[in-house]
């Protein structure tokens, strides 16, 4: 088969990557992609990266199997944990991962006061050290680790405004609002809180994060290869999910409608 007819794989450790799955159907309307939910795994922030390097081995096995023409880590945890060793092990593959968009946040600025919210162990990997390094410069960035956030998307409660609210009153209790000039969403299951946080957050304060410059790599990625689907049909989304439970399949569905 050609190589450009094929699909492209998707996967997170739940449902939050349905998030980028709906930003890479807009940029590439007629790709054909398969998207795999690890819900009967998640959260992965709170796992070892050893735990998650498995289930990402398992996700991508699944998805060779499917013959995809690359695949998208839409979850900035995976991506800290394992991406790496991911890449080394299936060279021939494409695999595009996602970072917390602090390069965006810092960009052209200066002391600026900048919270990322991410997973706890996106917060403490390596290469988030190594992403501050490079982009914080004399910008004061606060990590804000915010599990709870996973679970709320994942136990469908998000159209549940009181519970929101408060989760998101608590984790911002010590942060002082009036100084607030960006906020970085670096889990896409948080990307679902936009109108929330839009409101939550002071009008001045910009929120940011890294779905389209990995919808867009992948399209270059794509480019160079000559592997983008070139036919003028819209192409099919196929979901999966390790749960056995339906709830997800549903839950997939309602938030890709969102
Ligand atoms: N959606 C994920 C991310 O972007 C991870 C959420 C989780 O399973 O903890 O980091």
């Amino acid at each position: 088969m050609d190589n450009s007819k094929k699909a492209i794989g998707v996967f997170d450790s739940g449902l939050g990557g349905i998030s980028v799955l709906k930003d890479l159907k807009k940029l590439m309307p007629n790709e054909d992609f398969i998207y795999f939910g690890d819900s009967a795994y998640a959260p992965y922030g709170v796992k070892t990266k050893e735990q998650i390097t498995k289930r990402c081995v398992e996700i991508i096995d699944f998805f060779i199997s499917q013959g995809v023409k690359a695949v998208v880590i839409a979850c900035n945890t995976a991506t800290s944990a394992s991406a790496n060793y991911l890449r080394k092990k299936y060279q021939d593959l494409p695999i595009i991962g996602m970072e917390p968009a602090l390069k965006v946040a810092t960009q052209g600025v200066k002391n600026n006061n900048i919270v990322v919210m991410a997973t706890p162990l996106t917060l403490k990997e390596k290469k988030f050290e190594t992403l501050m390094h490079k982009f914080r410069g004399n910008n004061k960035v606060v990590k804000m680790p915010c599990p709870k956030l996973v679970e709320i998307v994942e136990n469908d409660l998000l159209d549940d405004k009181n519970v929101v609210i408060n989760q998101l009153k608590d984790y911002y209790k010590n942060v002082n609002m009036n100084n607030l000039d960006s906020v970085v969403l670096g889990c896409t299951h948080f990307i679902f809180y936009r109108d929330y946080l839009n409101e939550f957050l002071p009008a001045k304060t910009h929120l940011v994060d890294g779905n389209i410059g990995t919808c867009r790599h992948l399209k270059e990625v794509l480019e160079e290869k000559d592997e983008l689907n070139k036919e003028n049909n819209i192409g099919k989304i196929e979901i999966y999910n390790s749960s056995d439970d339906q709830k997800y399949m549903k839950l997939s569905n309602k938030l890709l409608a969102r």
